[in-house]
């Protein structure tokens, strides 16, 4: 009783749109269709001010998306690089890398006047929607999953609807995207490049039991060791390790529970 306005009245907007809904779509069948557009977003990519290159920058020259989006582990926000990241390459004195050429020109402009540049957004969830990079990257969610094939991209791009639907899509299945974290910003990872002993013994190195791990791999299936695990996946999974073997696996050792409650999203 400690609060007068009682924490739904937060969400009056929210419930007056979903009320609306109901009456302009009627019966709850419209729901999964209202709640999953069919209009996307994918392929919006705008002209930035600088013709800065993610396929030179971190595709051919290799940086880490942490080199610049440095927040992006720690924060539930992504940041844009300041002039300075640039600078470390591109700066007089810094080895000057094509510091003269035409494309850099604003970039140089932006240090001299310690103006920022002023980059246009691509990704933007509407402000009722909560959303936080790093609960997603320390889960085993990779910045591939959610922007597609950036490291290729010579202009950046939406590759993905990042609809409700599409939220959901991944919080029922988990294990179709989860992967090893140190492979979250490595956006050419593939799970059959995975040595499948260096996995396994990395689970029971975490003191998950033999029997957890190939309970998950079959139903009733048991294990004394890592010799037994690797024994089964092979003539579960085949030769090469596959998404659903690691993606099972780490969904039930890590405890990946994905909300799928309204009030997780919309706060
Ligand atoms: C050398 C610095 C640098 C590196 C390395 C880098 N980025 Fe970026 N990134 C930028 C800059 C600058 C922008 C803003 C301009 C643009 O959109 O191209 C940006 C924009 C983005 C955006 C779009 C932001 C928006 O407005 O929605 C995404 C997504 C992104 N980067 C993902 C990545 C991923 C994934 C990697 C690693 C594979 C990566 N970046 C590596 C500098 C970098
Ligand atoms: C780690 C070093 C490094 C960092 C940091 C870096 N760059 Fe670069 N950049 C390079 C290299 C190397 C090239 C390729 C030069 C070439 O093509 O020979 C390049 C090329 C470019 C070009 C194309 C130049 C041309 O004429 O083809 C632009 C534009 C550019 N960078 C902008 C940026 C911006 C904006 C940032 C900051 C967000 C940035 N760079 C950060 C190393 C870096
Ligand atoms: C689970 C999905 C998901 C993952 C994983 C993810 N992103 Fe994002 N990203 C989003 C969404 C959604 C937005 C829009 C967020 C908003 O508007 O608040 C976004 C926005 C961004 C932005 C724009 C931030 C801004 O305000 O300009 C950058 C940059 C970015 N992401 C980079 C990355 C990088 C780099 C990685 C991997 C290290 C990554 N993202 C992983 C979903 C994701
Ligand atoms: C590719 C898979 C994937 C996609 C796409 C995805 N998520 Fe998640 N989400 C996860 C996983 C995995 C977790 C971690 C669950 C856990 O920690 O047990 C998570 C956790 C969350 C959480 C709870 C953690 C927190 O920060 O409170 C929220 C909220 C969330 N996601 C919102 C979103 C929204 C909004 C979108 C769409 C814009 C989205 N997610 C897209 C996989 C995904
Ligand atoms: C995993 C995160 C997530 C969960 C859980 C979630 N939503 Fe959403 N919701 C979103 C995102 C993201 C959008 C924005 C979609 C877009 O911009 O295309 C959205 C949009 C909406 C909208 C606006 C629809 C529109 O087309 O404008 C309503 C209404 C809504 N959600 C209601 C709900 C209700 C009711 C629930 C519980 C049954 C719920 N949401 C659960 C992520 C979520």
């Amino acid at each position: 009783m400690g609060n007068f306005f009682p924490r739904w009245t937060n969400w009056l907007p929210l419930k007056l749109a979903v009320a609306a809904g109901f009456i302009v779509f009627g019966a709850s069948l419209a729901v999964p269709y209202y709640f999953t557009p069919k209009y996307t977003r994918v392929g919006y990519e705008p002209t930035q001010p600088v013709p800065f290159s993610h396929k030179v920058h971190a595709g051919q020259l290799g940086l880490d998306c942490r080199y610049c989006h440095s927040f992006v582990e720690s924060s539930s926000h992504a940041n844009v690089p300041t002039n300075q990241t640039c600078f470390n390459c591109h700066g007089p004195g810094k080895g000057n890398i094509k510091s003269a050429s035409p494309k850099l020109e604003k970039v140089i402009k932006a240090n001299e006047t310690g103006k920022p540049i002023e980059w246009v957004k691509v990704h933007k969830a509407p402000d009722y929607v909560y959303f936080n990079h790093s609960a997603h990257l320390n889960r085993g969610i990779s910045c591939q999953n959610c922007h597609g094939q950036i490291n290729e991209m010579e202009v950046v791009r939406h590759a993905e609807p990042q609809s409700m639907g599409w939220c959901l899509d991944c919080h029922r299945n988990p294990e179709k995207n989860l992967r090893p974290l140190d492979q979250v910003t490595n956006l050419n990872y593939k799970p059959e490049q995975l040595d499948r002993s260096a996995f396994y013994q990395g689970l029971l190195g975490k003191g998950v039991k033999a029997d957890e791990i190939a309970s998950v791999i079959g139903e009733g299936k048991t294990a004394k060791g890592l010799e037994d695990l690797l024994s089964l996946a092979d003539t579960t999974y085949g030769k090469k390790v596959t998404q659903l073997e690691v993606g099972t696996q780490l969904k039930k050792h890590w405890q990946v529970q994905p909300p799928d409650s309204c009030t997780a999203c919309h706060r």
